[in-house]
């Protein structure tokens, strides 16, 4: 049957032209692209980060805004329609509300959204909204300053919150907050949490830690699990009850207390692995495209957006690269093998 009659977008119709959407050998569509735009960052999170001695990506290295836009133009066409900026911490990225208007001009790009730890916000809201975003996740673990500079080994909590009031005001929406989940650390604030949610209205949302530190001290004792944070939530201020999933593949399973009041977001990786309906893949901040947070092979884009390779030939590399995704991250087995890069190179 010919396309039009099937009610295709015109973008859609090029997918299938050019091979249909990227789908792996688990059936799994991937229209969801992050892509990381420094690896540097402000703050040093225990779990993300080293304590010191950090070596950088020089900056030749990294993908120029023209050879980002370049790549998502380019995979459009296989169905990308969601992209989320991030790090390291993207806004120490120069000029960046200037990435976000080219992305948000592209046609087909349906979403545009950003994932930064806040402590520059406040600085930049206003730009970045401007320049078309709407969605961000701020990422806060803790709502007290001497944890937080305990997790990331540096002062500036104050600036995360003046961050965060600065996205209200500018009207970001949705906000989320992202805290990891470490047992010992972070759960002794799950209900303060729970509290902070229902007074601001922002989204509160539990990461499990992940096996993705530099520190390599990851272990599973120290994961305090999203059924514990339920529990917990429950106990202390009231049931939760799931919300509706408007997006199947959205990691995060989604709860509102009784009373209606108050989002509670719970992306259980290690405990509930939802590797079965993921739809992601990664840039790195130098070009490299990872099918998985924990994958331990790359392709290497950068070369081939510097090497004079076609459209087509850099499609080419991003189907194969998709086709040869993993079942899933196998962090539960004994076969798990933790990636090279620590998440602040891949981008969370
Ligand atoms: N485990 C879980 N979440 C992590 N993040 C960074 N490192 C880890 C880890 N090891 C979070 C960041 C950010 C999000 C993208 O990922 O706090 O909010
Ligand atoms: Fe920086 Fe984010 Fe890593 Fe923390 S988790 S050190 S904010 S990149």
């Amino acid at each position: 049957m010919p396309s039009e009659r099937r009610g295709l977008t015109v973008s859609e119709r090029v997918a299938e032209e050019t091979g249909g959407p990227l789908v792996d050998s688990f059936g799994r569509v991937h229209d969801n692209l992050r892509i990381s735009v420094t690896d540097r960052c402000n703050i040093r999170c225990f779990y993300c980060m080293p304590a010191g001695n950090v070596t950088f990506m020089p900056r030749a290295e990294l993908l120029s805004f023209e050879e980002i836009e370049r790549f998502v133009r380019l995979v459009v066409p296989l169905g990308v329609r969601k992209i989320r900026l991030t790090g390291g911490e993207p806004l120490v990225r120069r000029d960046l509300p200037r990435l976000v208007e080219r992305l948000v001009a592209i046609d087909g790009i349906r979403d545009v959204g950003l994932t930064t730890n806040g402590v520059l916000l406040a600085e930049q809201a206003h730009d970045l909204f401007a320049a078309g975003l709407r969605r961000i996740n701020i990422s806060l673990d803790t709502l007290r300053r001497d944890v937080f500079a305990r997790i990331t080994r540096r002062d500036e909590f104050d600036r995360v919150v003046a961050g965060i009031e600065a996205a209200r005001q500018v009207g970001f929406d949705p906000i989320k907050i992202n805290a990891v989940s470490i047992r010992g650390v972070t759960d002794e604030e799950i209900v303060d949490f729970g509290h902070f949610a229902r007074r601001t209205g922002l989204h509160v949302r539990f990461i499990e830690f992940m096996p993705l530190d530099a520190d390599n001290a990851w272990e599973r004792a120290k994961v305090f699990f999203a059924a514990e944070i339920i529990q917990r939530l429950s106990e202390a201020i009231m049931p939760l009850v799931p919300v509706h999933r408007s997006d199947p593949s959205a990691p995060a399973t989604e709860y509102v207390f009784e009373d209606g009041v108050g989002r509670i977001g719970l992306i259980a990786s290690v405990s509930q692995p939802f590797c079965a309906s993921c739809n992601r893949f990664r840039l790195t901040a130098d070009g490299k495209l990872r099918n998985c947070l924990f994958s331990l092979e790359e392709t290497d884009i950068r070369a081939l957006l510097r090497g004079g390779a076609t459209d087509d030939e850099i499609r080419a590399a991003v189907r194969a690269c998709i086709a040869a995704k993993r079942e899933g991250h196998e962090i539960n087995t004994a076969r798990f093998i933790q990636p090279e890069r620590p998440m602040y190179s891949i981008g969370g």
